[in-house]
């Protein structure tokens, strides 16, 4: 029981890192023409912590927005610590409730300290003087609470970086309620079967900004283990280098009109064929051949590039929703030290038969076959003759 909760709390902490200001900013200028007239919700951002609300806050007018909704979390670790929620004087904090959550609602954005512009001041000045624009929330803000799900009712675009270790059930609420969201996860996320059922269908795909690694900032106890991912800045902030980081939509994207060049010519020599599913192998998106026209395993960063008109998705081999052609009993790990295991995992994947044991590489035994396992790849074809 203790270690359940101890776990609980770990996963939550692993859910605190905050977005900066530059990686959303080069995501969403490629949206602006679809944020006019629009309600906006942050539905996992304490305002005062979240960079979308801030983004969203100054750039108001400009991108034309309808109204812009941030709700925040009261079992964030970290939430309040920025904001006295006591200087709101609207506000009505019940004693010793040091984090209560809180939602704002803002539909317009003035000159409040008449200071001649119009930015991230006013907005704070609207939120402490202005009343009924931040108000506390009945439960703890769980977006799945049914009083954050009435604003998800009005809400036209939801746009934040939900708990990863929520992300299924939170991509599932937003089809569930219809709505459009740009949102960031984990390219792991991909290979999920709820998530991938959703991109195979074409009702969700990849924005723009996904390639290298982004820079989250996390509260000071986040434990980060590899140096290099490590960074302070002269305020003593701490922030946390991740890769794979990748922008989910079902907004309409430049990128998903435009298509691969495909220049490589097929030949049986370079694609071989996997044992346990009709498909070639095409280990670099680069490498798709322009030439076949069967089906092709293609590593899962090929979402990144993916033109519907251009291509067919027929599947995934990592969950491979009952798609593989054959179960392989009995296997044999054999590790690149010689050490032997029984294993099962030779399922979970494109399998390529080899003649013989190949070198410094892990391979499967099964009877006396060899056998080496792929990364998760997306099963694909292409549409139509390119020729
Ligand atoms: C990855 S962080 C991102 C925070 C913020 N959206 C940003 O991008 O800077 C996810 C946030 O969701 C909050 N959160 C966790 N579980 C939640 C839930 N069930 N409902 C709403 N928010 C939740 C966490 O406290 C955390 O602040």
């Amino acid at each position: 029981m203790v270690t359940k909760f101890l776990d609980k709390a770990r996963k939550n902490k692993a859910d605190e890192f905050y977005t900066q200001l530059p990686d959303i900013e080069a995501e969403m200028r490629h949206y602006r023409e679809q944020f006019r007239d629009k309600v906006i919700f942050c539905n996992c951002d304490d305002p005062y912590e979240s960079n979308f609300f801030k983004y969203f806050a100054m750039n108001f007018n400009f991108l034309g927005l309808k109204k812009l909704i941030a709700a925040s979390y009261s079992d964030s670790p970290v939430a309040g610590q920025q904001l006295s929620l006591f200087d709101v004087k609207s506000l009505d904090v019940p004693n010793g409730d040091a984090k209560p959550p809180y939602k704002i609602e803002i539909t317009e954005v003035r000159d409040e300290n008449a200071d001649g512009a119009v930015d991230l001041a006013d907005v704070e000045y609207l939120l402490k003087n202005r009343r009924n624009t931040l108000t506390l929330l009945q439960g703890n803000g769980d977006f799945r609470s049914p009083e954050c799900i009435s604003l998800l009712q009005e809400t036209d675009i939801v746009v934040t970086n939900p708990p990863f270790s929520l992300f299924r059930e939170y991509v599932a609420q937003l089809v569930e309620y219809g709505k459009k969201f740009i949102i960031l996860g984990n390219q792991n996320a991909i290979t999920y079967k709820e998530v991938f059922r959703l991109i195979k269908e074409n009702l969700i795909w990849l924005g723009m900004d996904n390639g290298g690694t982004k820079w989250f900032q996390v509260p000071l106890d986040y434990e980060i283990t590899t140096e290099s991912r490590k960074r302070f800045d002269d305020k003593g902030n701490k922030y946390f280098s991740m890769g794979s980081i990748m922008w989910f939509t079902n907004l309409d994207v430049p990128k998903r009109h435009e298509s691969i060049t495909l220049y490589k010519h097929y030949t049986p020599e370079e694609y071989p064929r996997y044992d346990n599913y009709d498909a070639i192998e095409v280990a670099r998106v680069a490498d798709i051949p322009y030439d076949y026209d069967g089906a092709m395993g293609v590593p899962v960063t090929f979402l990144d590039k993916y033109n519907p008109e251009q291509f067919e998705i027929l599947g995934i081999t990592k969950t491979w929703f009952g798609g593989a052609t054959k179960i392989y009993p009995n296997q044999i790990q054999v590790n690149v030290d010689g050490s032997k295991s029984v294993v099962s995992k030779l399922n979970d994947g494109a399998t390529i038969k080899l003649d013989a044991p190949p070198h410094g590489k892990t391979y499967y035994m099964v009877d006396n076959d060899y056998f080496i396992q792929l990364y998760a790849r997306i099963i694909i074809k292409r549409k139509g003759s390119q020729l």
